[in-house]
């Protein structure tokens, strides 16, 4: 079995984690890509979807999803999105498509957050997967100088803008062993949009796409 075929069976599978007649919180990602595939075949069952980024608003609207605008829905049940990495307590590297912070927000109002990965992204401690951290460009080299501080060796992703014109650095050599901490420690520094550890709104339910089938974790 293929990384997409697995990535593909555990974005299939969120369907079952879609209420009727409801507004779907959208990561992006691969993976997403799968669950807007699916939720497409369902459209007629349910309100819309919330998008965290452009490109996956516009293959929601390809495929003739209605879009929503964050700030006119009050909560929602839902939100699906991918995961660079995922530890046993259900914290999160996200960020590898550089859209973690609209990721962040509309994962911050759903009430449930579904994870779905293929079996390659599940690990015991995080940080083998460079940390993305958003910056205000005119930051970048301050921030860089702090992250080095926490012990990470910063990495300017050259040439990516993201959906709110801000820059990445992507921090290596990380040992995620206190991801709470650390979210919370690189928020504090002046100039960071958002950390792409999904610690404090970890998820609720992972479905992860493996040869053997979607294997399901709970909170
Ligand atoms: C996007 O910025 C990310 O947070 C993605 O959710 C993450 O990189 C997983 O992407 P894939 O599903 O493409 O592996």
């Amino acid at each position: 079995m293929t990384q997409d075929e697995m990535k593909k069976a555990a974005g299939w599978a969120a369907l079952e984690y879609v209420p009727a007649g409801s507004i779907i919180g959208v990561g992006t990602g691969s993976t997403v890509n799968h669950f807007i595939d699916a939720l497409a075949t369902i459209k007629d069952q349910i309100k819309g979807a919330v998008s965290s980024s452009e490109a996956s608003s516009a293959r929601l609207k390809e495929l003739g999803i209605p879009l929503f605008d964050l700030n006119e829905i009050e909560d929602f049940a839902v939100y699906v999105d991918g995961a660079d990495e995922i530890d046993p307590s259900m914290a999160m590297i996200k960020g590898g498509g550089a859209a973690l912070t609209r990721e962040k927000i509309v994962a911050a109002v759903a009430q449930r957050f579904v994870c779905i990965v293929d079996g390659t992204k599940t690990v015991e401690v995080m940080g083998q997967f460079p940390l993305p951290v958003e910056v205000i460009p005119m930051a970048r080299e301050y921030v860089a100088r702090e992250l080095t501080k926490l012990g990470g060796k910063p990495v300017y992703r050259e040439g990516v803008v993201t959906d709110n014109g801000n820059h990445i650095l992507d921090v290596h050599e990380l040992s995620i062993i206190a991801p709470k901490k650390l979210e919370t420690q690189i928020n504090a520094i002046v100039g960071v949009v958002t950390n792409g550890l999904f610690a404090e709104r970890g998820a609720d339910v992972l479905l992860i796409g493996t040869p053997d089938g979607v294997k399901t974790r709970k909170c």
